[in-house]
This record gives structure tokens, C-alpha cells and sequence, in this order.
């Protein structure tokens, strides 16, 4: 079955591309305002762009406070969401003024190199300068309501014991959750190894 991209949602009870393009790794962004503000929420439009320098991005759909507070203090923090930290990840999801640290009951700690909080219990957490934000154009170069925001990492937290004794980050132990289509979600425990050209 071919479908043109119209057609697709009558196709389907509800849209599909995010049940395909899945399971998406949860950029849990911590940001500081310019009125001092703490700010955290999800983004599932998020990856790795480059390993060398690492990098990442995210997208707001919209403009959301923490691409506003990217714009403005030009620094962000990457959290790693892990399975116990599912259901307050999910209340960070929500449009609220106030700091949803606060609001979801999740502990806070300082980053280091840059003016930001960072979630204290996560398996890790990276600190990230903003390099760019890009409006997202559609194929006709007009601009749709999405930004991507870039940032370098300049630091890692890292929980010792998701570290292995012969130096390895323990994907699997430390239970990291995805995002799938609809209310979906997968855990990073099953993991399978092959080694490239195997
Ligand atoms: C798992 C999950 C993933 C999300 N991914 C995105 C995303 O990629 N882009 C986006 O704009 N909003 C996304 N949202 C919604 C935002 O988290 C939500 O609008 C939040 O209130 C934005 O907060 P902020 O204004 O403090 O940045 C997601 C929500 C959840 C629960």
C-alpha cells in the first residue's frame, strides 16, 4: 500500500510517522531563564548530531520556554530519563509558568561549567553551549513553527555505578526510556551486540 502524505491520516486512526519513527531517545532539557526561572521538559525530537565534538539537538515545536531560555542564555543541560524517572519526566511535559522541578518533585543539582540546573539522580547528565538555532522550512522554504536548538557538550555528569569496571556506560542497567507513537514508551534493557561488518 502506497499512501502520499495527505492521505495518510485517513489511513490511520491517529497519525503514525511517530509510532514509525521509534523508538526516539528523550532529551530531558534543563534550562535556567533570564529571571532565574528553573525550567525542564521533555523532547523527544531530540538526538546526537556529532560525536566529535559531541553534539545535540532538540526541537521546539513552537516556542517554548526552553528554546526561549537557549536564546537568551545560550546554554542547556541534556538529562538522561531512566525508567523510575518515567512518570515525572511525563508531568514536565505540561505548559506551565512556574519551575517544573518543582512541580514533578524532582531533585536539582547545579551544573558546573554553565548557569544551569541539571536533574541530580539521572544516570547523566550533560552540559551544553547553544552553536545554533535554526527555523525548520518545509519543502518550499516556508518557515514552519518548529526550531532546532544545537549545543555542544562541554561536560559530562555520570552516576559511578552505571560506570563498568572496564570503563564502559552501562546503557542497559541504567534503564533508559524511549519514546514511541501514541502514549508508548520502550526501555533500553534488551540490548543485542554485533560488531560492525558482523
Ligand atoms: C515524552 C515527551 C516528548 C516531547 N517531545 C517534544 C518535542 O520533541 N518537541 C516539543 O516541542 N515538545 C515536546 N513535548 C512537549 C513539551 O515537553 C511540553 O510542551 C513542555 O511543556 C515544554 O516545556 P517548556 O515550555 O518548559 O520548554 C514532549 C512531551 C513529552 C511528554
Amino acid at each position: 500500500m502506497y499512501l502520499a502524505a495527505n492521505d495518510i491520516k485517513e489511513h490511520f486512526r491517529y497519525d503514525p510517522f511517530k509510532a514509525m519513527v521509534a523508538p526516539r531517545p528523550i532529551g530531558w532539557i534543563s534550562t535556567r531563564g533570564a529571571d532565574g526561572r528553573d525550567n525542564l521538559a521533555p523532547y523527544s525530537f531530540f538526538n546526537a548530531i556529532s560525536s566529535l565534538p559531541p553534539m545535540l539537538m532538540f526541537i521546539s515545536s513552537g516556542r517554548k520556554d526552553s528554546l526561549i531560555n537557549c536564546e537568551t542564555q545560550g546554554e542547556f543541560a541534556f538529562n538522561l530519563v531512566s525508567q523510575s524517572m518515567m512518570s515525572a519526566m511525563s508531568r514536565t511535559g505540561v505548559d506551565v509558568l512556574e519551575d517544573e522541578f518543582e512541580l514533578a518533585g524532582v531533585e536539582k543539582a547545579e551544573c558546573r561549567t554553565i548557569n544551569c540546573p541539571r536533574v541530580a539522580l539521572s544516570p547523566a547528565s550533560m552540559e551544553c553551549v547553544v552553536t545554533q538555532i535554526l527555523p525548520i522550512r518545509d519543502k518550499d522554504g516556508a518557515e514552519t513553527s518548529c526550531t532546532m536548538v544545537m549545543g555542544q557538550v562541554i561536560g559530562l555528569h555520570v552516576q559511578p555505578e552505571w560506570v563498568t569496571e572496564d570503563g564502559l556506560f552501562d546503557t542497559a542497567g541504567a534503564d533508559l526510556v524511549a519514546r514511541c507513537g501514541y502514549r508508548d514508551y520502550a526501555v533500553n534493557s534488551d540490548l543485542i551486540e554485533l560488531s560492525r561488518g558482523g
